[in-house]
């Protein structure tokens, strides 16, 4: 298990698949945690279970007030803000790109693309004036997918958004790579998550059908499992990657290799 005794890491997302495994993983190796999410019930509740020095605050992360108010109370409650993992994110159902509703397409744009940059605009001032103040240097990692890497047939607008956030990623790690802030984007394939279930059920009694054509475009023939994307996440948030920045990794059972 990696070290992060003492970091102080904002995680969004957190009551989801990848965020509550992020989030346990997290507080087991020692971080302090200010986690965010849509419903406050379920997060107080992630927050308890986490015990330790978790602090809870939910919201909408298209509100860019939500992302300056995650940074403020890090700073408040525990005086720095070491990482920051920007993870909530949705999925539109598969659709030609005629066939996608506009208001469908705003949203994805608004939680994807700009919740990710509400959240990076807040964090990197922070980040930045810890590095300048103590020389310790922090970390972004933005959860976008491999869909933000190569095309997603039927999820033309999360694949374009996905591709937005790995825009962003590669550009603050070009502005703060000298500014004491590494900045990379994990990219997932499928992975077995409440997204990916939900997603698949809406394929109604073809689920089984969609899983199969989902696991077909996958070299390896399978979803990711989550701890296995977690491990990537770890990785790109670790101190000890300290020379990584401005990349995607993707964990795709080889997908974006052919
Ligand atoms: N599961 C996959 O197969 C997969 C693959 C590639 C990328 N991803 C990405 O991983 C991230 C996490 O996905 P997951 O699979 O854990 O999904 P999930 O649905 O289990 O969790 C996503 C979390 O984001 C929260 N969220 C959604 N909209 C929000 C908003 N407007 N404001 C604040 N929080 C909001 C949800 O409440 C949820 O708890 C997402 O960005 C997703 O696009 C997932």
């Amino acid at each position: 298990m990696a070290d992060f005794a003492g970091r102080v890491v904002i995680l969004t997302g957190a009551t989801g698949g990848f965020g509550r495994a992020a989030a346990r993983y997290f507080a087991d190796a020692g971080a302090r945690l200010v986690i965010s999410d849509l419903g406050s019930d379920r997060l107080d509740a992630l927050a308890q279970d986490l015990g330790g020095e978790t602090i809870a605050l939910s919201g909408d992360i298209t509100d860019s007030q939500l992302s300056e108010r995650l940074v403020e109370k890090a700073l408040a409650q525990f005086g720095q803000l070491d990482i920051a993992i920007n993870n909530a994110g949705i999925v539109h159902e598969m659709a030609p790109l005629p066939k996608t509703p506009v208001d469908v397409a705003r949203r994805i744009i608004d939680v994807d693309l700009m919740g990710v940059f509400y959240a990076m605009r807040a964090q990197l001032p922070a980040l930045e004036q810890r590095f300048r103040d103590t020389g310790e240097t922090g970390a972004i990692v933005n959860v976008a997918s491999v869909a933000g890497v190569v095309g997603a047939p039927m999820l033309s607008v999360y694949s374009a958004a996905k591709h937005g956030v790995v825009g962003l990623t590669k550009s603050a790690a070009l502005e703060y790579a000298r500014r004491g802030v590494r900045v990379n984007a994990l990219c997932p394939s499928f992975a077995r998550t409440p997204m990916a279930e939900d997603f698949l059920d809406k394929a109604g009694k073809d689920r089984d059908a969609a899983e199969a054509a989902l696991v077909q475009a996958i070299p390896m023939r399978r979803l990711a499992e989550v701890d296995e994307v977690i491990a990537g996440l770890v990785f790109l948030a670790d101190p000890a990657s300290s020379f990584v920045t401005g990349q995607t990794l993707q964990i795709d059972g080889g997908l974006s290799a052919a």
